[in-house]
């Protein structure tokens, strides 16, 4: 099992690609804290006897500073997070909603800051750990109404790549991965609207959308042993976008 003995907190644990990857790093040996913003856990994150739920709003640095210690107090350490919460909230630049571009930088990327800066005293006690932020193939295409969601991706790479270099030294090693478009959480959302999916779909290298597990699986790489010299990357996850 590749993360036998390591405690994770994975963001966005309750569903979609986040619940996927908690499971995955249970079947890995892995201990998990799985935080969502409902006061019980999920459907899609219960079930797993190395699996716990906490209540987390990653938009409250101090909400976010208490899920680090729960996974002190709970299993004794932290040596890996997964920065996965997010929002997508669409809106084309002229008309969008001004609440809804704040949600977005507050949820998607001061959120990762909350989470990353929350984490690195329990990493640094650990001896180290690992940090894997979550961008986006729309951080760096063009998808005309998705400027608050892309411009948040974009800046989740430029801060996993700052960061990495900061908490080198320290033995924490930062990287980024980018997914295309998955058939679980928002990738299946879009691909049920009929009127935006063709565009999209018809970039697909592969013809088919990742599963949630292929994400997961990359996801066990940047926690495990086998990435311990891959550091400030972003490891995109889309089985190639003709775009
Ligand atoms: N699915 C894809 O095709 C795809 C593609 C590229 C990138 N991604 C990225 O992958 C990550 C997961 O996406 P997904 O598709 O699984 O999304 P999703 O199904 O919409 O799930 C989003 C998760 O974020 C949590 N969340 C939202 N706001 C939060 C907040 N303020 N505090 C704490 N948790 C919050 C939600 O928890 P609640 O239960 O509380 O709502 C939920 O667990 C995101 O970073 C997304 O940008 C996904």
């Amino acid at each position: 099992m590749l993360l036998d003995g390591r405690v994770a907190v994975i963001t966005g644990g309750s569903r979609g690609l986040g619940a996927q990857i908690a499971a995955v790093f249970c079947q890995e040996g892995c201990r998990v804290v799985c935080a969502g913003r409902s006061d019980e856990p999920s459907d899609e994150s219960t079930g797993h006897e190395r699996m716990i739920h906490h209540k987390v709003d990653v938009r409250d640095a101090q909400s976010v500073r208490e899920l680090m210690a729960k996974a002190r107090d709970h299993f004794g350490r932290l040596d890996v997070l997964v920065a996965n919460a997010a929002v997508s909230l669409p809106g084309f630049v002229e008309t969008a909603a001004a609440a809804a571009w704040a949600d977005t930088v507050d949820t998607n990327l001061t959120g990762t800051f909350h989470c990353v800066q929350a984490a690195i005293p329990y990493l640094a006690d650990a001896g180290g750990g690992r940090i894997i932020t979550l961008s986006s193939a729309l951080a760096t295409r063009i998808a005309p109404g998705s400027s608050a969601y892309s411009a948040t991706k974009a800046a989740i790479e430029a801060f996993t790549r700052i960061a990495a270099v900061e908490l080198a030294p320290r033995s924490i090693t930062v990287n980024c991965l980018a997914p295309g478009f998955i058939d679980a959480g928002m990738g299946r959302q879009l691909s049920a609207d009929t009127t935006v999916w063709p565009q999209y779909e018809r970039r697909l290298a592969m013809g088919r959308m990742g599963g949630a597990d292929e994400v997961a699986r990359a996801a066990v790489f940047l926690a495990g042993p086998d990435s311990s010299y891959v550091n400030g990357h972003v490891l995109e996850v889309n089985g190639g976008l003709n775009w």
